[in-house]
């Protein structure tokens, strides 16, 4: 595998969620938009690492609760040290979360992302062992992604997908694309996790770094108000708020005060379960949801 030149006078989007949480796998390039954007959404930081810890909650509540083993972490990011620093307690990895959920026998990761230097650090720090793969594969090709061998290896069983703060990064037309063969790929069981950018809180600061993106040379479709319609028009709308059993998986456990999600919490997070078609839709979904997809937990951003 080669980096393009340049690569590294380029930003990332993996190494700005990086340089956010406090790491050190970033360069100038990633620094200084980082910057740009803190200047306009001075929450962002607060966000990412929110957001990287909902990633481990969500996947402890999937095991727990689905029961399910197996996780296809779709734009993985680069492994992070944040949260071993600040919180010992939380898992660094989704392999980790899973194992520390369930039992290590039957836990399967593929971690995917389409950036070399993400791939090149999942290949030596979350490709662990033999239940853990790390594949380079992009959302936008997501039939080659799914012929992927190692993504096979997980089609026989449920299998949460998690798709957290990359949709974002996905053209409209492509990410309902891949939502919906996604639905379609994913046996019955299995769970698709989503979190994504919203407008809902500060339409301004989300415009200025779409603005600043863009500026940069990236591309980043303007998040919509409410949940993702790419997402919902694939797998339906998240569940109410009000549902005790659709709790936020990242709101489960009660988090010290310091840490607590800022009051302004601009994310939209959901949680989609497919279930074996005799288990029907919970209460109030029977109009909604496309055929043979339920909702088992998820929630809107604060
Ligand atoms: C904002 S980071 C999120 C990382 C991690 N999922 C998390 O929740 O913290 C987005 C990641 O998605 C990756 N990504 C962006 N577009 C992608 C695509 N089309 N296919 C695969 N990965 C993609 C980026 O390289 C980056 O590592």
């Amino acid at each position: 595998m080669s980096l393009a030149d340049g690569f590294f006078q380029r930003h990332a989007v993996s190494r700005i969620d990086n340089y956010l949480t406090g790491d050190t796998e970033n360069y100038e390039a990633d620094r200084y938009l980082a910057s740009l954007l803190v200047r306009e959404a001075p929450w962002l930081p607060d966000m990412v690492k929110i957001n990287r810890r909902h990633g481990s909650q969500a996947v402890t509540v999937l095991s727990r609760d689905l029961g399910i083993r197996q996780y296809l972490d779709l734009g993985c990011g680069l492994p992070t040290s944040w949260n071993k620093r600040l919180q010992r307690s939380d898992p660094a990895s989704t392999y980790e979360a899973a194992v520390a959920a369930g039992t290590r026998a039957d836990t399967r990761v593929v971690y995917v992302d389409n950036d070399p230097m993400v791939h090149a650090h999942a290949r030596m720090m979350l490709d662990v062992c033999s239940s853990t793969t790390a594949v380079l594969a992009d959302i936008g090709q997501i039939g080659e992604l799914l012929n992927d061998p190692a993504v096979q290896a997980l089609a026989h069983r449920p299998t949460a997908v998690l798709l957290h703060e990359v949709l974002p990064w996905v053209s409209d037309q492509l990410a309902e694309k891949a939502m919906t063969a996604l639905r379609d790929w994913l046996p019955d069981g299995s769970a698709i996790s989503v979190t994504h950018a919203t407008t809902d809180r500060a339409p301004d600061a989300m415009r200025a770094l779409v603005d600043h993106y863009a500026n940069a040379g990236t591309h980043l479709p303007a998040p919509h108000p409410g949940p993702d319609p790419r997402t919902t028009r694939a797998v339906g709308q998240p569940p109410a708020r009000d549902r005790p059993d659709l709790a936020v998986a990242g709101r489960k456990q009660s988090l010290p005060p310091s840490r607590r999600e800022p009051r302004r919490l601009r994310g939209h997070r959901y949680t989609a379960a497919k279930q074996p078609p005799e288990l029907g839709p919970p209460p109030g979904r029977e109009d909604r949801s496309p055929p043979g997809t339920v909702f088992g937990s998820g929630g809107g951003g604060a």
